[in-house]
This record gives structure tokens, C-alpha cells and sequence, in this order.
């Protein structure tokens, strides 16, 4: 019964139906099926409607069958940003922060980055492998299914490869699919200081082909920002990557307002990241390039930073969703009812639009509309059912997952009822 699954009963089913993202109003629209079932075969949906439809000459001995009365369904979530292998903690750091001290200023000391740079290239595969595996386990019982996940923590060839390669190897044990971004332009390291166009000639020429050629990331992300990247550098980079067949992504305008939200209009990045300074235009060329907003409210708290604007993208047409940012420095977290409770109650979004969010949007920033983040036919089998009737009980209990079980490919992984359940690792 691999990957066969019927929920039946469930009393509201939360499709997000669709295969692309969904701009401005249309991300008020979550095509809910009141009461209904849905079928999953081979790991892949096959029937989501009213009723009791079953498959015909359905035999039951190979389908297991979870009763979700009382209970809402709905796509597993799609963290779209996050950094989550890394070695070492910053602790100390997030004390210095607390007392004063800025993001920047640390990093501009030596602290920041740097520091799980260095702790990230003295961590062996099996280290990185083990921390990595933890975080993906957490994030499952926060019903996440698919994870999009960060290099940045090597800046040298070694080290950039071993952190894809771990994500790669977890992405083969852990239920979590995992999709992998190159981020060598994350910081500018120590023995490059004052050279970073040295450092992008470097990525470019010495560590992007061996990335490209062994497949080991689909996305190249760029730290564009005042003191790290310029906007010319990031366009430089990200074209380079785009000819070696990466897509692009941007973190963009988070601290200073530098132009990486125009600059991802400009060369159809995928999505731009963090946007917590994004301009009025910078927005507008969003929307109408079709480039994801990916707000990542999680890091404007952390940083104690004022929030995007959510709300005002959403009302200006942009496809908006949301991530933890998960990394040990700007956001450890990777709480999805956190970021529920900031994008709905500090950044203005309704609950719909945050389950939007974090559903089919999240899955079109990782340029996978077509495959998850929608109960549709012929998507991938990923379901969350809630311990409550409907998704608005989400944002309502703060701070609490109300995730009570995890369907992965059509199988059964998390499971808050069934202690000896969490986490079945797939064979
Ligand atoms: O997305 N902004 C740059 N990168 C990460 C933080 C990385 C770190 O502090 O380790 C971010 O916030
Ligand atoms: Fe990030």
C-alpha cells in the first residue's frame, strides 16, 4: 500500500487549486470542498471532490484509510527560503542584538556570516548531515513537505559543494523534498575583502561550473546588498548562472534600499526575497513580471526591523508568499505557526492569503506550481490534515501547530496522535 491513501470525511478540503501563482485578489480564492475525500495513488493525487467517490474496483487491502472527520486538508506547506544546513550557532550573537548591536555591524566586525563559515567548513558531511536532518524533522511536524534550501556557508569551492551535496543526500533519506539553491555570493570572504569583484569572478569562473556540471543546484541567490553585493555584481552573477542553467533568485533590498527588487523584474528572477525596503516601483515591476515576493516576516522580528508590506504588494497585484529564512544568524526558526502569526497579525494578510502564501505560491517561488502546493490530480500526494475543521484555526492558535498529521507521496510521516510515527524516514 506504498503511497496509496484515502482521507475520507475530511469536513473542509483547502485545495488552492491551480498550477501557477496567484497575483493580488486572486490569493483571497482557496477553492475550499466543503466535506469530501481525496485519493491518493501511487503518491499522487488521483480524486479530490464531495463525497465518497472512491477509485473503482478500489481494493481496500491496498489503500490505507484515515477518517478526518472533524478535520480540515489542505496542501503540505512549502518553506520556499530557508539556509537550514549550516554548522556552529550564533547565540551569542542574538545576546549582542538584544543589548544593541545591529545585523550588520556584527557582520562588519567579523562576526555574522563569517562565523558559520568557518564553523561550516570545519563540520564534517555526517555533522552536517545529522543538524540538517533534526531541522527537517521539526519542520515536518510544522507540516512542510518540500523545503527549498541554502548554500552560502563555504565561499570556497570545497565547502559550497559539501553543503549541496549534504542537502542533496538528505533529500534522498527525509520524507521533506529538498530543493537546492547555489548562494557562493552570500558574503564576500576574509582573503577577498575589498575585492568582491575578485570574489564574483571567482563563483563565476571556479565554483559555478562545478555546481552546474554535477547538478547540484537548480536556483543561484545572490546577498544583494550595501557592503556585500552591488546590483551590478548580482546582475553579473546571476546571467553567468542563468547560461550555466540556473534560475534566479535575490535577496533583495533587505536592509538598505539598493535596487534588487527592480533588478529581479529586470532579469525574471523566480523570486525576490525579503523586500523589507522594496520600493513603489520596485513592487509594481513585480507584479507585472510575475517575479514572487517572498516575504520573510520571520527575519524583520528577529532583526527587530520593520515588517515588509505585505498587505500594500498584495493590494498592488504581486504573487506574494512566505518562508522561515531558517539560518542561525537573522531567523533561527523554522516555527511555520510563528510566521502565520506575523504575516497575518503584523503584516495585514488574511488568512487566506497567508495560506496562499505558503501553499501554491510558495511552491511557484521554487518554480514548482505545476507539481505540489495544490490538491489537484496528477500532484504530488503532500497533505496536511489539521486537529481542527477549518483553516482559519491556523492564524487563531497562536503560536501552536494544529498540524495532526503529515501525508508525504501518499504516505502517512507525521502523525501528533501516533507518538511511534514521528518521523518515518522514507527506505
Ligand atoms: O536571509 N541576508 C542574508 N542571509 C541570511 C542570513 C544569514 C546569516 O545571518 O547567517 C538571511 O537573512
Ligand atoms: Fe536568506
Amino acid at each position: 500500500m506504498n503511497g496509496n491513501i484515502i482521507i475520507k470525511n475530511a469536513s473542509q478540503i483547502v485545495t488552492c487549486s491551480g498550477f501557477k501563482a496567484r497575483h493580488g485578489r486572486e490569493m483571497s480564492d482557496l477553492k475550499v470542498i466543503d466535506g469530501g475525500t481525496i485519493v491518493i495513488e501511487n503518491g499522487l493525487i488521483k480524486y479530490v471532490g464531495k463525497g465518497d467517490e472512491f477509485p473503482e474496483n478500489w481494493d481496500p487491502e491496498e489503500y490505507k484509510i484515515i477518517d478526518a472527520s472533524g478535520r480540515a486538508a489542505l496542501p503540505g506547506f512549502v518553506d520556499s527560503h530557508t539556509h537550514f544546513v549550516f554548522g556552529g550557532y550564533r547565540a551569542d550573537e542574538f545576546s549582542w542584538r538584544l543589548r544593541g548591536d545591529s545585523y550588520m555591524e556584527i557582520m562588519n566586525r567579523g562576526g555574522g556570516i563569517a562565523s558559520t563559515v568557518k564553523a561550516t567548513r570545519q563540520a564534517s558531511k555526517k555533522e552536517l548531515i545529522s543538524a540538517g536532518t533534526k531541522r527537517l524533522d521539526s519542520m515536518l511536524s510544522f507540516g512542510v513537505t518540500t523545503v527549498e534550501g541554502k548554500s552560502g556557508y563555504g565561499l570556497d569551492l570545497d565547502t559550497e559543494i559539501k553543503q549541496l551535496d549534504v542537502m542533496k543526500k538528505i533529500d534522498g533519506r527525509h520524507p521533506i523534498d529538498v530543493v537546492r539553491t547555489f548562494l557562493g555570493a552570500h558574503a564576500v570572504p576574509e582573503q577577498y575583502k575589498g575585492r568582491g569583484d575578485d570574489f564574483i569572478r571567482y563563483l563565476v569562473e571556479g565554483v559555478m561550473p562545478v555546481v552546474a556540471e554535477r547538478n547540484l543546484a537548480e536556483f543561484c541567490d545572490v546577498f544583494c546588498e550595501k557592503d556585500v553585493f552591488s546590483v551590478e555584481q548580482s546582475r553579473y552573477l546571476l546571467l553567468k548562472a542563468r547560461k550555466l542553467g540556473l534560475k534566479s533568485k535575490i535577496h533583495a533590498d533587505e536592509i538598505v534600499r539598493l535596487g534588487g527588487t527592480e533588478l529581479s523584474a529586470e532579469i525574471g528572477a523566480v523570486s525576490a526575497d525579503h523586500l523589507l525596503r522594496a520600493s513603489d516601483q520596485g513592487i509594481r515591476d513585480m507584479a507585472t513580471s510575475g517575479v514572487v515576493a517572498t516575504l520573510l516576516p520571520g527575519t524583520a522580528f528577529s532583526l527587530k526591523e520593520s515588517y515588509a508590506r505585505g498587505r500594500y504588494m498584495i493590494d498592488h497585484d504581486c504573487a506574494v508568499a512566505l518562508a522561515t529564512d531558517l539560518n542561525p544568524g537573522s531567523c533561527f526558526t523554522e516555527s511555520i505557526p510563528l510566521l502565520f502569526a506575523l504575516a497575518t497579525i503584523h503584516m495585514g494578510l488574511s488568512a487566506e492569503e497567508a495560506v496562499t502564501a505558503l501553499t501554491i505560491n510558495g511552491a511557484a517561488a521554487i518554480d514548482r506550481a505545476d507539481k505540489i502546493g495544490s490538491l489537484d490530480v496528477d500532484k504530488k500526494g503532500d497533505v496536511i490534515i489539521l486537529e481542527f475543521p477549518s483553516y482559519n484555526y491556523i492564524p487563531y492558535h497562536i503560536g501552536v501547530s494544529v498540524v495532526e498529521k503529515v501525508i508525504k507521496n501518499g504516505n502517512l510521516v507525521f502523525d501528533k496522535t501516533n507518538r511511534e510515527e514521528k518521523p518515518c524516514r522514507q527506505t
